[in-house]
């Protein structure tokens, strides 16, 4: 009945995402989604490259919404609103973003709402579970680390966070020192399945130390000192990459683990009704650190939720559901709607 039904755009890193998603907060249905990947685009680079990221958002936006319209069954008038992420992100990935749904809404007659990326990813939860406020998120990817705890739409507490590189970030300079392909994630992850993780002694960044700050660039250091003293011998073996691999992945799950126990720990002494740990971001895929998730959940009486891969890694649906949440509350942006590099939660 009160039903909504809003577009959501997503180009703020190396992703172009549009969905279509309906429904009402706390209980919505993806109705689309559709996520162009550039990955090839920057093979070369080792790196996302922000201009050639921007102008791919730009050239691909238009299809991309167009096919999130049709996989719906919808045209624009079926629409209430269209969201997209305004920040914090890539600049010109977010500014052509910001300008392809200031030109749908303006075209079309249709409110425009701006939406925080990372709300997009923090408010997951309530789309795919339900999940009922204030729930814990561990936020997970090649650009953030962090634990808030989400008490509301609009209301968000960091409990802490990496002061370095993201865990992803780790992953992806762990597999070049090794000439593993990229992204790291995958490829560390499955090498480590065949890796003895005690053969070489990782440190555990800032477990000594107070607080759900963590630390990840210290490991890569590791991982490229450890190589060279192997390769001083008789170069890298498969052997050798598989128990680096291992013990590498095997101290990130540890710090994970432990930070994980002490955000909970604070969240609980909230007394949340449900109490709930959920994941994003494209780190969540990996078996190893879910696992080590799940057994603390376990253990502090938790439940324990991650959303599928498709809306835990960039995409148009998390856009669009936030989007629906800050309508839902009578929230909207105008032509003045800025986009934002940076933007804290
Ligand atoms: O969320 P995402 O798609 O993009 C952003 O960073 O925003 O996350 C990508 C990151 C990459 O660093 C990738 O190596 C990492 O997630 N990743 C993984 C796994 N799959 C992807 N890290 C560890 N284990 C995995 N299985
Ligand atoms: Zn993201």
């Amino acid at each position: 009945s009160d039903a909504l039904t809003i577009l959501g755009l997503e180009s703020s890193c190396d992703d172009t995402g549009a969905a279509v998603v309906r429904g009402q907060p706390g209980k919505a249905q993806v109705l689309s989604s559709v996520v162009e990947g550039q990955t090839s685009l920057h093979a070369a680079f080792g790196g996302v490259v922000p201009e050639i990221a921007a102008r791919a958002h730009a050239e691909r936006l238009d299809d991309v919404v167009r096919q999130a319209l049709s996989q719906a069954g919808l045209g624009l008038r079926d629409l209430d609103g269209i969201a997209v992420t305004a920040g914090p992100g890539l600049i010109g990935g977010v500014m052509s973003g910001v300008m392809c749904a200031k030109g749908i809404a303006l075209g079309a007659g249709l409110p425009l709402i701006g939406v925080n990326h990372l709300a997009g990813h923090a408010l997951t939860p309530r789309l795919t579970d339900g999940a009922v406020f204030p729930y814990l998120m561990l936020l997970v990817s090649g650009g953030h680390c962090q634990f808030l705890l989400v008490r509301g739409p609009d209301e968000y507490r960091r409990l802490g966070g990496t002061i370095d590189d993201a865990p992803g970030e780790a992953f992806d300079k762990t597999a070049r020192l090794l000439a593993l392909p990229q992204p790291g994630g995958p490829s560390v992850e499955a090498e480590a399945r065949n890796g003895d993780a005690k053969r070489f002694r990782f440190p555990r960044p800032l477990l000594d130390r107070e607080g759900c700050d963590m630390s990840f660039s210290g490991l890569k250091t590791a991982v490229l000192r450890m190589r060279d003293q192997v390769m001083e011998g008789n170069g890298l073996r498969q052997q050798d990459r598989a128990d680096l691999c291992a013990g590498f992945q095997a101290a990130v799950v540890d710090v994970l683990a432990e930070k994980t126990r002490r955000a909970l720990a604070l969240y609980l002494a909230e007394n949340p009704a449900q109490p709930m740990l959920a994941v994003a971001g494209g780190v969540a895929a990996n078996k190893a650190i879910r696992a080590g998730l799940e057994t603390v959940c376990a253990d502090m009486h938790t439940a324990f939720t991650a959303p599928p891969l498709a809306l835990c890694t960039d995409n148009g649906a998390m856009i669009a559901y936030a989007g629906l949440e800050r309508f839902a509350r009578g929230e909207r942006d105008d032509m003045t709607l800025a986009a934002r590099p940076r933007w804290p939660l």
